[in-house]
């Protein structure tokens, strides 16, 4: 399938189910989650100041867990946690000030959260971003590779253990359904050699090496439910500033951030959703889905997981080395 016939048949499919029509045509079969209480059980979720993050915060500490927000801008961060707790009345939410992309930041936080015992049953990796121009950062990383997947591969390797202490552990990633557009690229991560840059299909191919890294963990570290899932095309500042053409196009067809963040709601609150015997799965409206189009040949083998997984290891170890 060529690239282009590959975008129009997903893009065809976006239309269908990815937008506000296709979230009002699923949640026809949802259940509600009023009854879904959580309290004792503790969550930590990335880029939780705005966005599909926000609403899934608020959603957990409503239905009365604790909430860890990472978010990397104090004042936004102070903002959101207030909100969270007036809105919420709930009181067990704290506010850890931390930038994803920038590796030593990320293991020193790993080792403070940790050293302090506090209890995590649920790391959500919801950070992300799409940056298009190509920007190296101060640890001479590309900036979209250091947030996806090196922040995403750092934070979960760094509380795999750790969150092994707690009940029903969950990790659970915000991927995206961009992934569908590209096959697993394990030789360029940094996006050297893609010439002329382009965002959209870097942040494809994190996406993509998202959704592989959770394939590998979940059977590597059976004792915890590993998940992926798609919110949809939702009206978030990100998709407002990183892309302000399909954005304009799609007015009045974009999920909501609540809408967005359903499935990631019910991922984290549900008792039905919580099966540690369904690791590994991408998510839609609260379906388990498919990770390949078809006749789309963007299938990896169990090899290329491992070449991925051993990069990823050898990028973060010499970084961690210099600490
Ligand atoms: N909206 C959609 O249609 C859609 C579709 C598919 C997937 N997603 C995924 O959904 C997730 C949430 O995005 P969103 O749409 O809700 O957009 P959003 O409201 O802009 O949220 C993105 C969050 O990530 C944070 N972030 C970005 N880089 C970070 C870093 N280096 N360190 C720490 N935090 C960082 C942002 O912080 P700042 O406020 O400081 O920038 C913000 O809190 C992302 O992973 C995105 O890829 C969204």
């Amino acid at each position: 399938m060529s690239t282009l016939y590959r975008y129009g048949v997903w893009f065809a499919k976006g239309m269908r189910e990815y937008t506000k029509g296709g979230y009002e045509k699923a949640k026809g079969g949802f259940k509600s989650l009023e009854g879904c209480k959580v309290d004792g059980r503790s969550y930590m979720i990335t880029g939780a100041n705005s966005g599909i993050g926000k609403e899934v915060a608020l959603a957990i500490a409503k239905h009365g867990g604790t909430v860890h927000i990472v978010c990397r801008n104090e004042t936004r961060g102070e903002e959101a946690l207030n909100d969270i707790k007036t809105q919420s009345k709930n009181e067990d939410v704290y506010l850890h000030i931390l930038d994803i992309s920038q590796p030593t930041k990320v293991y020193e936080f790993i080792d403070r959260f940790q050293k302090e015992n506090k209890p995590l049953n649920v790391l959500i990796n919801n950070a992300g971003c799409m940056t298009n121009k190509r920007t190296v950062n101060s640890d001479d990383l590309e900036v979209n590779f250091a947030t996806n997947t090196l922040g995403t591969y750092i934070l979960t390797t760094g509380f795999i253990d750790y969150l092994k202490n707690y009940e029903q552990p969950q990790v659970i990633t915000v991927t995206s359904g961009g992934m569908l557009l590209v096959k697993l690229d394990y030789n360029d991560l940094q996006f050297e050699h893609m010439k002329p840059f382009d965002g959209a299909m870097a942040y494809s191919h994190n996406k993509r090496q998202q959704v592989v890294m959770t394939d590998y963990w979940s059977k590597t570290h059976k004792e915890i439910q590993f998940t992926t899932m798609h919110p949809g095309w939702a009206d978030t500042p990100a998709v407002q500033t990183s892309m302000a053409d399909f954005h304009k196009k799609m007015e009045g067809r974009l999920r909501s951030p609540e809408e967005g963040a359903d499935t990631l709601v019910w991922l984290s609150l549900s008792p039905n959703a919580r099966n540690k015997e369904r690791s590994g799965e991408f998510y839609q409206d609260r379906v388990a889905v498919k990770k390949h189009l078809p006749l789309a040949w963007t299938q990896n083998n169990e090899s290329d997981e491992k070449q991925l997984m051993e990069k990823l290891k050898e990028i973060a170890g010499n970084i961690k080395s210099k600490i």
